[in-house]
């Protein structure tokens, strides 16, 4: 569970002052999959960076598993988001130079796990986001929506409490973006708590669950219940009753959905796992980890 309490973060430029969060409060609960939604310097990036632990607010007290992240040095910081998150980007952010196999090994690298379970995880989460053919190529030997497939094969390969990904979908055509947003469904519905940003209605529309941001501000929260009768989920933040987009969504093409969407290969390996019951802070030191490649 995280939660965000009157988070602020304000930026001095040029002698004025950008209240990029003004005063965010939020609670994303396990399992949770939630869009934020808002335009172009509403704030969803910093909110983003924030959840990620790649920087800190100026105001306001950020929880991890109850745990306060201000309390928390550096380089446990570190640890937690090597450990407990992964990152999807809109860049892909790849390493050029190495290839699919070795991006999504990266992390378990860094984790010091071991070469064998290495080869067996990163197998798995290559064949998961349907990429098995393309393991040896490198991101420049990829179309746009293989590179963000790795890049979901290396944030799912730590096996992580919760995933971040900051518009996706950004740099992809409609049939990419089909592809990524099934693919993020997938590991919702396997038990991975996932924060989707985007400016985009339509791709929010997906999440069960929608925060829109304006002006660094949470101006709605609203959830769909696909279990109501008559299908509206409440009022976007002018007011407007508006229907429950979820109903309309068009089925995306399903892609590396195992049976019972659960591991495709099957085998514990194959099994992106859920948040699971594990202590907040590793007790291994990855910086300890040599380099096996
Ligand atoms: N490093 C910075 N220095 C100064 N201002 C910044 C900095 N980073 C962000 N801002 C400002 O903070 C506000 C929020 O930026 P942020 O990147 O979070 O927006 P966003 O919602 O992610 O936008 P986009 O959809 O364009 O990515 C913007 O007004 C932006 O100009
Ligand atoms: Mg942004």
């Amino acid at each position: 569970m995280i939660e965000l309490r009157d988070i602020k973060k304000i930026y001095q430029l040029g002698g004025e002052e950008v209240h990029a969060l003004d005063g965010v409060s939020l609670v994303i609960e396990d399992r949770e999959f939630v869009a934020v939604v808002g335009a172009s310097g509403s704030g969803k990036s910093t909110l983003m960076n924030i959840i990620g632990c790649l920087d800190t607010p100026d105001e306001g007290a950020y929880f991890i598993d109850g745990q306060d992240v201000s309390d928390l040095s550096e380089h446990d910081q570190s640890i937690m988001r090597n450990r407990k998150i992964g990152f999807i980007f809109q860049q892909f952010n790849l390493l050029p130079k190495l290839t699919a196999y070795e991006n999504v090994e990266l992390p378990l690298i860094y984790q010091g796990v071991s070469s064998a379970e290495r080869k067996e995880r990163v197998t798995e989460a290559l064949k998961r986001v349907g990429l098995e053919n393309r393991m040896w190529h490198r991101p420049n030997q990829l179309s746009g929506g293989q590179q963000q497939r790795v890049a979901v094969a290396r944030a799912l390969v730590t096996r992580p409490a919760l995933i971040l990904a900051d518009e996706p979908t950004g740099n992809l055509d409609s049939h990419s973006t089909g592809e990524i947003m099934e693919l993020l469904k997938e590991l919702h519905r396997a038990g991975n708590t996932l924060v989707l940003i985007t400016h985009d209605d339509e791709i929010a529309s997906e999440a069960p669950r929608r925060v829109r941001l304006f002006d660094g501000k949470v101006v709605a929260d609203m959830r769909s219940d696909a279990r109501k009768a008559d299908g509206s989920s409440g009022t976007d933040f002018d007011g407007n009753a508006v229907a429950d987009r979820n109903m309309k969504a068009a089925p995306a093409p399903v892609m590396r959905s195992g049976p019972g969407g659960g591991s495709p290969g099957g085998g514990s390996a194959g099994t992106v796992s859920g948040p699971g019951e594990e202590s907040f802070i590793p007790e291994e030191d990855p910086e300890e980890v040599t380099d096996g490649r």
